[in-house]
This record gives C-alpha cells, structure tokens and sequence, in this order.
C-alpha cells in the first residue's frame, strides 16, 4: 500500500525541521503526505503551519516575510497572525472591516528534542511520541539528521525494525555474511506498538570503542521498540561493558515515495566516554548502506500479510504492518488476511 492510502497517518506527528531552522521565523516551504504548507514562527514564539497559499491570490506564503508576530504575504503585503487571522490588508483604510474569509487554516505544531513537529489531520496523541533516554539525566541528546531520502517513509520505518538485513546490508560496518542468524526473540505489544529485546553479538567496531579492534566481540541487547505507528526507539545495552546508546527513528513521508529520514540520538555518559564526532562517524556510514537499498524498494508496502513471505526472525516487521492495518479505513478485509495474532500466520522458521 502506498502512504497516500493509509489515511490514518495524516493524524500521526512528524518532525518537519529543526528547531534552529526557525531562528530567523521563516517563513518554510513543506511538504507532507503529497501536500504543500508553509512554517513560520512569530518572534518570541512557537511554529506555525498553516496551509500554503494567501487566500487573497494564491501567493505561495512561504515567498514572504515574517514580521514581529505576523507573516506578511509577498504579493499584496496581507499580514496574518499565529491563530491564521488576518490582521492587517494594507489596501483598506482603517477602520474597514476586514473580510471574514481572509484566514489561514492553521495546524498542531510544537517544539521537542531540537525539532520542528506537526500533524496535518485530527492527532491522535497529544504530542509527539516520548523518547525516554533523551528525558533522562545523564544521557547527551543530539539531532543527527533530517534527509531527504527518495524512498517510502514506511520502508524506511521497517529497516530501523528489521533483524535480519545487517549481515548484508552492514557488510561494510558491523555486519558479517558469515553470521546471518537472528537468535531467538519474543516480542510483547505496548499501548503504541510493540517491543523486542534481541541479545546480539557485535565486533568491537561501535562508536563508543574507539577503535576498529575487529578481534573482540562484544555482547549487547537491542531493545527494539515501535512507540506509535510511526516512530522507532532502539537502545543498545552493553551490560556495563561499553556505555549505551539509543536512536529514534522517525520518516516523515513528504509523499508516496519521498521520506526525510529523521534521527535523534541519546548518549550515555560523558563525552569522554563515548564521543559523539566518533559515534556520528560510525552511524553516518550505516545509514548511508540502508539509504542505498531503501531508495531501491518499492514504496508499494503490503499491508496484508498474505502479500509477502515472512521469516521468523520478521517478528518486528509483521507486526510494523499488523499496526499500519489500524491506520487503514475500512481495513477490516486487510486484518482478516493478515490473521490476529503470530499464531495464525504462517511464517518459516529463521
Ligand atoms: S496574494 Fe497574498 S496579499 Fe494578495
Ligand atoms: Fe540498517
């Protein structure tokens, strides 16, 4: 299924942009689920998103200005407040009421973890999803990036969940042919998705070595998590024997077959211990491994179960789309197809 057919994720939040792009207030052309709007911030205040174009003559909002706490069309000079009212048509002597219809439609967006969220339907949170560790004392949070990736947001969202592809894909990085087995995991639903704690054997190649010392292994647990539909928690715990990490995955999907690839990441321990320039290093190079097979997947995603063939190692990735099924309207058929619970579906062991 394509993006533009779940409709539910238009009630989903994404992070669209830094907070720091705001700095100067805008005004920013976005685009989200094939549809145009323009971000702005007042000064002193929080973002705005409003829909595209001036109701005036259809001039793209993002050409103009942001002054004080109006954005000031380019075309005609209209000015518009935070809450989408008109404030000001340079054209009217004062006095003149304005025209009732000289209003921008505006939408839910707020500030978290140094970036730019919004959601464009009716929300289905409160907010954008928590991410636990970037709460915490003692852990470094840091946007890593946000890209621009030509592939379906939900490809994306599946490789942060999928077990098996490392071997392969992160051949260059931590991965090993030689060692394609995914051990043994169970995964449990939480209220937003589900989670999976996978014991995992590594080279001693992560970021917080150092080093490329490719002689020690180093055992760690990846907690995978789904927080809602659309967003992933991956923490690495080391057990003491290096300091953990966590990223959170988020794909904004701008259209069926465009995505910004979006990734914050928490540190544990001081930067010292686990030096963010080597962390980044290291985690650049395995997603620019993933962004080379994810820009070559079909942004057709089959919700329905029967469509593909599963492994039991895609416990996570089954269960991505048995939660994307909720998102569908009328997906009642899809469900059926897709069977209730892992019992029912049909997977070969692996
Ligand atoms: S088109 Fe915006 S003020 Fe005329
Ligand atoms: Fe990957």
């Amino acid at each position: 299924m394509l993006v533009s057919g779940i409709s539910g994720l238009a009630d989903q939040w994404y992070a669209v942009a830094r907070s720091d792009d705001l700095a100067g207030g805008g005004p920013l052309p976005i685009r989200l689920l094939g549809s145009p709007y323009v971000l702005w911030a007042p000064a002193g205040g929080g973002p705005v998103l409003t829909q595209p174009y001036c109701p005036h003559r259809g001039a793209e909002l993002a050409a103009g200005c942001v002054r004080d706490e109006r954005l000031v069309c380019c075309y005609h000079g209209w000015e518009f407040l935070p809450s989408g009212a008109c404030t000001r048509i340079p054209q009217l002597d004062s006095g003149v009421p304005l025209p009732r219809k000289a209003i921008l439609t505006t939408y839910p967006a707020v500030v978290a973890y140094g970036l730019v969220w919004v959601c464009v339907g009716t929300p289905a949170t409160a907010g954008p999803p928590r991410f636990a560790e970037a709460e915490e004392p003692g852990w470094r949070v840091q946007v890593d990036f946000l890209e621009l990736w030509a592939a379906s947001a939900l490809r994306i969202l599946d490789n942060n969940l999928d077990q098996s592809h490392p071997a392969f894909v992160h051949q260059g990085t931590f991965g090993d042919p030689a060692r394609p087995h995914v051990p043994p995991y169970t995964l449990q639903r939480t209220a937003g998705g589900f989670r999976a704690d996978i014991p995992q054997e590594v080279t001693g190649v992560g970021p917080q070595m150092g080093v490329a010392d490719v002689s020690t292994r180093f055992r760690r647990t990846q907690e995978v998590e789904l927080l809602d539909p659309v967003h992933t928690r991956i923490r690495l715990r080391y057990q003491g024997t290096a300091p953990d990490y966590a990223f959170y995955g988020s794909a904004t999907p701008i259209d069926d077959d465009h995505a910004l690839y979006v990734r914050v990441s928490a540190l544990a321990g001081s930067e010292a211990e686990q030096p963010y320039a080597m962390f980044w290093e290291h985690s650049r190079q395995i997603t620019r491994e993933d962004q080379v097979v994810l820009e070559r997947t079909n942004p057709d995603f089959p919700l329905d179960l029967t469509e593909e063939v599963h492994l039991r190692c895609d416990k996570t990735t089954i269960e991505l789309r048995r939660t994307l099924v909720g998102l569908v309207s009328g997906s009642a058929g899809l469900r059926a197809a897709g069977g209730s619970d892992h019992g029912t579906l049909r997977v070969a062991g692996g």
